[in-house]
């Protein structure tokens, strides 16, 4: 499909996965099974060449990712860069890996904007949750570094089937810690995560009580705390506009260079990615085939197509549409107009094994490769 680079929109987010290390181990993390090695990482130059074309293209808001980005020793001196283009930074972390030096560091290379994950409100759980001892009590330091070094903090906290009954606890816990922002996310699938999905899938009943006590502490704390609520596809009426739409608003670029329209894109196949090593920004944002592949609503088919809402969601996931139909062009079948619909719903009931004890075990995010079941 060809399209008119003077029609396309300017990207406003670049998420940079500076890498995919990462000390921590948690089974939903949405990086590939096949995680990409050091040896391959961008070096900071090439980052900060990339940032600059970012800043030149009209993105605005810089996220600095991975696996965790401060496995990287450069990553001030990056931050530095990216403040000096005049890019909104948000560092997306664990906060293993920060010290208060650190913190002050960054914070004076012009850090913006920092999003700590937490695992739990409990500090067993929470551990055995990323697959490292002593990770809670860590974070809480690293929180109050931040909130002491006067950067805006968010806490992120990702709920599945062992701290879905904490969820209100985590909101309770982001408000003691000083974050002016928390984001409630229900799993999603992909990566690590689909690999863990009969252990993490919450069942129906404990999903919708988690939801319930989420929108009720909205109330309870507006004005201190805002609460982002991202509410479980497998359990939605609609989809969700997967990245505000495919190649709409922002790009990923992966720890070796690769472009891609959202973090899952290299599940599809037959998809052809461009390299910022090769190729700028601009170029890769308005002619690269991945990015032109699922872009604006031309590639639909129905019900998508003559859907009213097809420039509201633009169809849901493509990742997840190809994950559960086996098929990228698919409606995301979180949708209730999918004929996939149903299946969806009696996948996410088996997942979550209502009614079993014996859940699977976690297989923790690792660089080696998991064995393919038996
Ligand atoms: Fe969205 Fe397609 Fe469902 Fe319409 S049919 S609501 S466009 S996913
Ligand atoms: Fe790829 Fe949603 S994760 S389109």
């Amino acid at each position: 499909m060809t399209h008119d680079p003077q029609r396309i929109a300017p990207p406003v987010g670049l998420l940079a996965e500076l890498t995919h290390r990462c000390p921590l181990a948690c089974p939903y993390c949405s990086n590939p099974l096949q995680l990409e090695q050091r040896a391959d990482e961008l070096d900071a130059a090439a980052w900060k060449r990339v940032f600059s074309e970012a800043a030149a293209l009209g993105v605005l808001h810089a996220h600095l990712s991975g696996g965790e980005p401060a496995s990287r020793s450069d990553l001030a001196d990056i931050v530095a860069h990216c403040a000096k283009e005049g890019l909104y930074t948000n560092l997306i972390t664990s906060g293993i890996g920060l010290t208060e030096d650190r913190v002050k560091a960054l914070a004076g290379a012009g850090l913006d904007h920092v999003q700590l994950a937490i695992q739990d409100a409990e500090a067993d759980s929470a551990d055995r949750i990323c697959g490292y001892q002593g990770a809670f009590a860590r974070k809480i330091e690293a929180a109050a570094w931040i909130v002491a070094a006067g950067m805006p903090l968010t806490i992120n906290a990702v709920i599945h089937r062992a701290n879905v009954a904490r969820a209100g606890k985590m909101v309770e816990l982001a408000v003691a810690l000083g974050a002016r922002r928390v984001e409630i996310a229900h799993t999603q699938y992909y990566g690590w995560g689909m690999l863990n999905r009969a252990a993490l899938m919450p069942g129906r009943g404990e999903a919708e009580a988690a939801i319930a006590e989420v929108e009720a502490l909205r109330l309870k704390h507006a004005g201190v705390i805002v609460i982002d609520h991202v509410a479980p596809d497998y359990h939605a009426r609609y989809p969700k506009a997967c990245m505000g739409g495919w190649a709409k608003r922002s790009f990923n670029v992966t720890p070796s260079g690769k472009a891609l329209p959202c973090h899952a894109a290299e599940t599809i196949p037959g998809l052809e990615f461009w390299s910022v090593r090769d190729h700028s920004l601009a170029e890769i944002w308005t002619d690269s085939p991945a990015f032109n592949a699922f872009r604006g609503t031309g590639w639909m088919r129905e019900p998508c197509r003559s859907c009213e809402r097809k420039e509201i969601d633009y169809g849901g996931c493509r990742c997840q549409a190809l994950a559960l139909t086996g098929d990228a062009r698919e409606a995301d079948p979180a949708c209730h107009l999918s004929p996939h619909h149903g299946a969806v719903a009696a996948v996410a009931m088996a997942a979550a094994g209502e009614g079993q004890d014996d859940l699977p075990a976690y297989v923790y995010r690792s660089a080696k490769l998991p064995e393919p079941a038996q």
